[in-house]
Order: structure tokens, then C-alpha cells, then sequence
């Protein structure tokens, strides 16, 4: 009954830990929680009584496809002012979240056959993104030692005459390891050469921990013309639940996109998108705060698992999560297919834990901890996972 793509969907590991985790608490466990994506905090204030005043005055209505003209100006001007980057607004397309940005990004670009490369270890969603719009992903393999971010070499090994795209995610999920302009460059460079689109996901950048990011669009002109910039509001605002992302592009590519949305959705809810405009006209404080917060955090959270005998992390520069190699107890742990799976299982069974298993991410010897939590349950969590990583050296 299935069409052929429905089948192909892999189940998402994280909703199945996260309903897991519910199932526990209601039978009445105590869970802590350090598997989510989520900002931990609220919508700023200011957003929210925008959200309250839009219905108020009856903006509930069908707006632009491209999203609202105030956001999209709003963005623009956030481009400009926070990473030189140059786009009108009729280069900008708001969407019900970055998800939804990237997604209209490959229908617009993407035919069947056409491959995407996906660096790992990469978002969960990718690989199946890629596969609903018709495209294959194609995975390259990253070295720890360079926090497993890709290089130009292990790039151009990869492509093929039927390479359309790559993704770079900058700030990472599920790394936090962040790209300097550097190391930047030469992927830039090769992608030029070759034709190739990058799809900058930069949905963390605000939440970057070093004194300088590099948005990818903004390294030259001709890497502005083949980058597909996406962003949003779900992480640096908090504001998952509102479903706001959005692509800045070339023109033509924002009328394709446009397009596209307009026969899907239409746009993005109205209310979200006023919202939005006053998170850029007056909630960087807000926001600020936020980082502060993750970033001591990072701090405490990163010195807590180096204790740990045999763990290790990624060096997570921005983004609010850690993504710990765990292969040291492999030998200990005894797993029929996957080992990560096998660790999280029985942190959540026998010591109350959620976090990620790195398979998840392609990458199995990882787990990945959010710090989007209390800094005590991320506390309790990382001893817990000294408490499990001790009994099993034993
Ligand atoms: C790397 C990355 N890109 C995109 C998204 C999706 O963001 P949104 O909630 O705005 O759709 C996420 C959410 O977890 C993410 O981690």
C-alpha cells in the first residue's frame, strides 16, 4: 500500500527515545532527560505579546508566500548587520521552520537521481530529506582528529558527474565543532569549481561560542551564488513551536522556493512570523542571555566528562550539544548490531539516562548529550554515565 518513499523512511531513533522517556515517567521514574534538541528557555517576552497583538488586530489572514515583507526585511537586515551578507528581500523565503527551508531547498534544486553528500556524522534528518525529495544521499567519512569536520580532500573523493549538492551544518549537530573561514574556504572553492550548491545550515550560528563565525555565503561573491543560506528561529530564540526557518538565496531561486511553498502551505502561520520581526527588532538581550547560559554550561559540562577515565569529546565550539566517544568500553559491552544503541539502552534502563546513540548521527562508537537542561540534571546525567562507564571496567 506504501508508495516506495514512504517505505524507504528509517524511524526517527530520537522520537523513539522520547517516547520511551514518556512511557517511563508516566509509570511514575524519575528520568533525566539529556537527549532533547530544544532550547531549554522560554520565547522572549517581546515576542510573545507581538504574537498576542497580531490576533488582537486581526492579522490572521493570508499573507506573501515568501513569508511577511516586514520579516523578510527584518532578515535582511540581520544578514547584513550580523554576517555581511548582502540579500533583498525578495532573496529570502520564510518557511514552518528550518526543516521545512531545507526541504523546499531540494525539491527546487534536486532531481531524482541527483546526489547530495551528507558529511559525517550528520543531522538525523538529512539522509531522509534527501531521499523523500527524489535525491540520494551520499555520506563521506570525517576524521576525529580534525572534529570530524570535512576537508576539501575528503570531499573531492566523493563527487561524481551526478553530485548536485552538500550540506555543511556550521555550528554542528551533533558535533558543536564549528568551521573557521580557514577551513571554509577550500570546500567553498572545490564546490565552485564543480558546480556544486552547499546548503549552509546555520541554524545555530548565534549559539557559537568563538569570537568569530563565518557564514559561508559571505567568504565571496561566487560562493554567495552557489550557497543556500538556512536559518531560523527555533534555536537561537527558543522558538521551536512556532515552525520558523528560513532560506536567503538568489533571486531565482527564492521565486522557485516561493513557488513551491506557495502550492504546499502557502506560507508559514502569520502570527509566528510578526513574532519573529519583533525577535530581530528587540530580543538580542534575550537571546545573548541565552548563550551565556549554554556556554558556561558547555564549560562545566565538558570538564565533567573529560574526568571521566577512557571518554572523550569533540572539541563543541558552538550548539548545545556533546558528543562523546565512547569506544573505549567496547570491549566491556556486549551488542548485537549496534554498539551506541546497546549504551543508551541500558543507560535508560538501568541508570534512568536518555541521551542519543550516535547511529543515529552514522557514527557509532558516539553519544550525544544536549546541555539545553538544567545545569544539575546535566549534572546527574554526566555522573550517571561515570557511574555506568566505572561499573563496567570493573
Ligand atoms: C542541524 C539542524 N538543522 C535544522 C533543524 C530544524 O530546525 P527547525 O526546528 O527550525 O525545523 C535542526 C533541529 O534540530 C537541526 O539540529
Amino acid at each position: 500500500m506504501l508508495s516506495k518513499k514512504a517505505q524507504s523512511m528509517t524511524p526517527s531513533v530520537t522520537l523513539g527515545i522520547s517516547t520511551k522517556v514518556k512511557e517511563m515517567k508516566a509509570e511514575g521514574i524519575e528520568v533525566t532527560n539529556l537527549s532533547i534538541g530544544e532550547p531549554d528557555f522560554y520565547t522572549p517576552k517581546n515576542a510573545k505579546n507581538a504574537a498576542e497583538v497580531a490576533i488582537n488586530n486581526n492579522k490572521t489572514k493570508y499573507d506573501a508566500a515568501p513569508g511577511l515583507l516586514d520579516l523578510r526585511k527584518a532578515i535582511s537586515k540581520k544578514l547584513m548587520v550580523e554576517n555581511n551578507l548582502m540579500y533583498a528581500a525578495d532573496e529570502i523565503v520564510v518557511s514552518s521552520g528550518a526543516k521545512h527551508a531545507i526541504t523546499n531547498a531540494l525539491i527546487a534544486l534536486v532531481d531524482p537521481g541527483q546526489e547530495v553528500i551528507i558529511p559525517k556524522p550528520y543531522w538525523v534528518s538529512y539522509p531522509e530529506m534527501v531521499k523523500l525529495t527524489g535525491g540520494v544521499p551520499v555520506f563521506v567519512d570525517t576524521k576525529k582528529s580534525n572534529n570530524f569536520k570535512l576537508t576539501r580532500e575528503e570531499l573531492e573523493a566523493v563527487i561524481t558527474d551526478q553530485t548536485k549538492m552538500l550540506f555543511i551544518t556550521n555550528p554542528s549537530n551533533p558535533t558543536g565543532a564549528v568551521y573557521t573561514k580557514e577551513e571554509l574556504e577550500p570546500i567553498v572553492e572545490l564546490c565552485i569549481e564543480k558546480n556544486i550548491f552547499i546548503l549552509a545550515d546555520e541554524i545555530y550560528e548565534k549559539i557559537c561560542y568563538l569570537d568569530e563565525f563565518t557564514s559561508i555565503a559571505s567568504i565571496s561573491d561566487a560562493a554567495k551564488e552557489i550557497t543556500i543560506t538556512i536559518n531560523g528561529f527555533s534555536k537561537s530564540a527558543a522558538m521551536t513551536g512556532w515552525r520558523l526557518g528560513y532560506t536567503a538565496t538568489t533571486k531565482a531561486l527564492a521565486k522557485a522556493i516561493s513557488g513551491i511553498q506557495g502550492h504546499l502551505v502557502s506560507h508559514p502561520c502569520t502570527i509566528a512570523q510578526w513574532a519573529a520581526v519583533e525577535v530581530l527588532n528587540s530580543c538580542e538581550q534575550d537571546m545573548q542571555k541565552m548563550v551565556t547560559a549554554y556556554k558556561s554550561r558547555r564549560d562545566e559540562a565538558a570538564a565533567l566528562i573529560n574526568e571521566i577515565p577512557g571518554l572523550s569529546l569533540i572539541q563543541p565550539d558552538g550548539a548545545f550539544y556533546l558528543f562523546v566517544d565512547m569506544s573505549s568500553i567496547k570491549e566491556h559491552l556486549h551488542y548485537e548490531d549496534s554498539f551506541s544503541l546497546e549504551v543508551c539502552a541500558k543507560l535508560l534502563e538501568e541508570h534512568k539516562l536518555a541521551v542519543v546513540p550516535g547511529i543515529a548521527f552514522g557514527n557509532d562508537d558516539f553519544i550525544r548529550l544536549s546541555y539545553a537542561a538544567d545545569i544539575d540534571e546535566i549534572k546527574t546525567g554526566i555522573e550517571k554515565i561515570k557511574n555506568f562507564v566505572m561499573s563496567l571496567s570493573l
